[in-house]
């Protein structure tokens, strides 16, 4: 074999983080993937065999979302069992890339997550990443390695415009989701508003100034992603003391829903909520969630990838 060259197809490995993703991405890919296996020890370790990929272009898909250490211990062992392997490339393809909400400091002595995160995936044997819409453009900075930064929002915006109700406006519920919020809109046709919102802790905001109209509209509210449920719940809770539409519809690209989410959300007049399957649904009691796929996405993105096509048009807009 060359050097250089690969054995045919892209080679998709498979870790337990989201195995239904995992088949959807090798069907879209016509592939057969490669069950990780994984061995847990009774201390906790993990010790996983990522089977024959030697000399293979290789894509490790691996969301780290909750658990989200042993889900990215798992991730960094699989790139190194695919590199140690002979792997002739390696793909981490993380859709839910946790920490990526570490990207700054805020007080002097914190950790800078990212950063580390970033450093040990690289240092683990990625050549590459593949994020969807990861929380900040700064995901694309701190990594050493190519990142292939890929959106759901056009997937995401086309159920919201399949469905009822039709919103009259689209809003960011802080000041990190504007660009998100803007491309929404672009695809829609419709204007923005922006929430100011404060931080309190890592489960409890505050929605303090709303810019633009609302007054009468059905709002959709975007973000990246729903956690605890602190910043939809906050953002709409002033939508309506503003005077928006009690018919609320809510579109994040990963759906976390931790602790609090089902309890905030749920009272809520929130007419359609909408996810992708960028992890495993985690969050039973809150009815009426659509999923929306991002299997052809990232198919999409590997096939290209592997190809050496490029990926404009599936990437976030900076
Ligand atoms: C933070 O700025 C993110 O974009 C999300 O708004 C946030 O992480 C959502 O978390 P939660 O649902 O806990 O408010």
């Amino acid at each position: 074999m060359a050097p250089g060259a690969f054995e045919a197809g892209p080679r998709l490995v498979a870790g337990r983080a989201h195995p239904a993703l995992a088949e959807a991405v090798a069907t879209g890919l016509r592939v057969r993937p490669v069950p990780a296996q994984v061995e847990r020890f009774p201390d906790g370790e993990l010790r996983p065999t990522a089977g024959c990929v030697r000399d293979c272009d290789v894509y490790v898909l691996a969301p780290t979302g909750p658990p989200v250490n042993d889900n990215l211990v798992e991730l960094l062992l699989l790139l190194d069992a695919c590199r140690r392997g002979g792997a002739a490339r390696c793909t981490a393809v993380v859709p839910y890339l946790g920490y990526a909400r570490q990207d700054r400091r805020s007080h002097d002595g914190q950790a800078l997550g990212l950063r580390t995160v970033a450093d040990v995936i690289v240092a683990a044997g990625a050549d590459r990443l593949v994020v969807v819409d990861p929380h900040s453009s700064a995901v694309e900075a701190v990594f050493s390695v190519p990142v292939a930064t890929l959106t759901a929002v056009p997937v995401l915006a086309a159920a919201v415009r399949a469905g009822a109700p039709r919103p009259g406006v689209v809003v960011a519920p802080d000041l990190g989701a504007v660009k998100l919020a803007e491309h929404y809109a672009a695809l829609l046709g419709l204007p923005v508003a922006v929430v100011r919102k404060c931080r309190l802790s890592g489960a409890t905001v505050a929605a303090e100034e709303l810019v633009g109209a609302v007054t009468g509209l059905a709002a959709l509210v975007v973000d990246d992603m729903i956690s605890t449920g602190g910043t939809v719940e906050a953002a709409v809770q002033l939508l309506l003391r503003r005077g928006a539409a009690p018919e609320v519809t809510v579109a994040a690209t990963h759906g976390v829903f931790v602790g609090p989410a089902a309890a905030r959300l749920g009272p809520l007049p929130i007419r359609r909520l909408l996810v992708t399957d960028s992890l495993p649904r985690a969050e039973p009691s809150l009815p009426g969630v659509t999923v929306v796929s991002v299997a052809d996405l990232i198919a999409d993105a590997i096939r290209r990838l592997h190809g050496g096509q490029q990926l404009d048009d599936l990437l976030v807009r900076s």
